[in-house]
């Protein structure tokens, strides 16, 4: 019988390239990265993808800004969002930039469709645009007459012809949507939405800009683009070239990962086209918190803004992975802080993680023999047993990141405490020695499995020493390490005295102001 995976399709939100990425881009991918291992790991057939948003104003602004011809600008800018991708191991199987022709295609299409079926018509669009938001704003939604988001941004006023979309249809549907829990995650994040749309309702939704340069043509009528927003959403389909190909295996998205700003976009406007279009709607979004930078938030308005590459470069990627899921509960803000950083790699990573594979590797050289396997049930049930596994798996299964990790560190201890109550060093009797010494060995083999889709690279590290392959969660059971001669190896996290981290700190990840084109 074919072997039929269960299929797994997640994205994270696309980039707008009008700067380089700051640690907002690079939290979210690690984020949906961690769930995209995770789920490779318990044998989906997993698709992730991510890239970049190039055809908003606000590209075209920051490339004038630059004084660089838009094209090369926004070609040289995604370049540093696959760089970015690379440099933290994220493990997409695509990168779409929709200034391709693929995805151009399919924005065109759909809105076609949506026109064909009347659900778009032409008329007049009178007020006010954000282009720090790509969107339209009602006076309501302003704060002492400025965008509350951007308030350093003026509003244009537009007064131009333009389609709309005829969201107000769909207004009882999405409620209903909304209403239905895990369609958004967390709850909070679900009950924000539905309130808005409560008080609010739906309006018909202008979605075309009249006389813009850049910007995917309206197919019907060249004087008009594709709204940016609309254009946008349908990376999703386009990558995966609908309505052939590879949509017909993903779609519908198992998660859409994004920030909670553009919750809206994702759990409103997105279903109501979807919809519109008679096609799947996505079954979960997933709505991650802000990272602010000591407390404020990251802007490239004021400069304050923190380089996701510097910071891997002093510390490591799995470092810096490995602080942003485990200090931020999933869905809420957090607090990104270098010395916090260097707190838990020290702390954790070094003292936690790094001495329980160094111990293990250390004291199975100096028997000089290969660790015997030794069958279920006998030597590591007691170690085992402290192992969470169901916990860990719920937490994954209801993205509570940091949740599972703190798990998997807690077993971590168990096994530093095992050894240190064992004292192996001091066994002479040679089957309890192998005992002991195989139960830690074993566990540190499930903890690597456990551990790769936050920190791969250690994780592959762990592997390649004590000779396991990572493949699959059903192998976090015990006794299933082969005879094994497990070598030292070069220690995994060096400890960062908070002296040199604070002033690596200051030497490359510093705030540093407006020194980006385009900025
Ligand atoms: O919104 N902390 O692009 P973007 C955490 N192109 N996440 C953050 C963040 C922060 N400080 N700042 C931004 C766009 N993000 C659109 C998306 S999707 C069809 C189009 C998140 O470059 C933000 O919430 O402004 C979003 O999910 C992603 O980074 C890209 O933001
Ligand atoms: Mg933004």
């Amino acid at each position: 019988m074919a072997d039929k995976k269960k299929k797994f399709y997640i994205t994270t939100a696309i980039d707008y390239v009008n700067a380089s990425p700051h640690l907002g881009h690079a939290y979210e991918k690690i984020a949906a990265d961690c769930i995209a291992r995770w789920h490779k790991l318990l044998g989906e057939d997993v698709f992730f993808l991510t890239g970049t948003d190039e055809n908003a104003q606000k590209n075209v602004k920051a490339a004038k800004k630059a004084k660089i011809a838009i094209k090369q600008f926004v070609d040289s800018n995604a370049k540093l969002f696959i760089k970015l991708c690379k440099k933290l191991q994220i493990s997409n199987d695509d990168f779409i930039r929709t200034i391709e022709e693929r995805h151009k295609k399919v924005a065109q299409q759909i809105f076609e469709l949506l026109h064909k079926k009347d659900l778009i018509y032409k008329g007049n669009y009178e007020g006010l645009y954000c282009t720090g938001c790509e969107a339209f704003k009602t006076e309501k939604e302003l704060v002492t007459g400025k965008c509350p988001e951007h308030p350093n941004l003026q509003l244009e006023l537009l007064k131009e012809e333009a389609y709309f979309f005829k969201l107000s249809l769909y207004q009882d549907r999405i409620t209903q949507l909304l209403e239905k829990k895990y369609f958004v995650v967390p709850e909070a994040k679900r009950k924000e939405m539905l309130s808005r749309i409560k008080e609010q309702g739906l309006k018909d939704l202008c979605v075309s800009r009249k006389n813009l340069k850049w910007g995917i043509p309206v197919p019907f009528d060249k004087e008009h683009t594709i709204y940016v927003w609309i254009d946008a959403l349908t990376n999703y389909i386009s990558a995966l070239e609908y309505p052939k190909g590879k949509y017909k295996k993903y779609w519908p998205a198992d998660v859409h990962v994004i920030g909670k700003d553009i919750n809206w976009f994702h759990s409103v406007i997105w279903p109501s086209l979807l919809i519109a279009a008679d096609i799947e709607i996505p079954k979960t979004i997933l709505v991650h918190g802000f990272i602010n930078i000591k407390g404020e938030k990251i802007s490239k308005t004021t400069g304050l803004v923190i380089d996701p590459f510097s910071i891997t470069e002093s510390y490591g990627v799995d470092s810096f992975r490995y602080f942003l899921l485990r200090e931020i509960p999933f869905g809420q803000d957090g607090d990104f802080n270098e010395k916090a950083l260097v707190a838990r790699h020290n702390n954790e990573l070094a003292d936690k993680l790094g001495n329980l594979v160094s111990r293990t590797a250390g004291l199975t050289e100096k028997q000089n023999t290969k660790v015997k396997q030794v069958k279920q049930g006998q030597a590591n049930k007691t170690l085992f047993k402290k192992l969470k596994l169901k916990e860990i798996q719920k937490h994954m299964q209801d993205y509570e990141l940091d949740k599972a990790l703190h798990k998997i560190f807690d077993f971590i201890d168990d096994c530093n405490a095992y050894i240190q109550e064992k004292k192996p060093w001091q066994e002479k009797d040679k089957e309890k020695l192998n005992n002991i010494l195989y139960s830690v060995s074993d566990s540190t083999r499930i903890i690597a499995i456990l551990l790769w889709p936050f920190i791969p690279e250690t994780a592959e590290k762990i592997a390649k020493q004590f000779e396991f392959e990572i493949k699959s969660f059903d192998d976090c059971k015990p006794s299933l390490l082969k005879l094994s001669k497990i070598k030292k190896a070069p220690i995994l996290f060096k400890k960062i005295g908070l002296e040199d981290g604070l002033k690596k700190a200051t030497k490359s990840g510093e705030l540093k102001k407006g020194l980006r084109k385009g900025l």
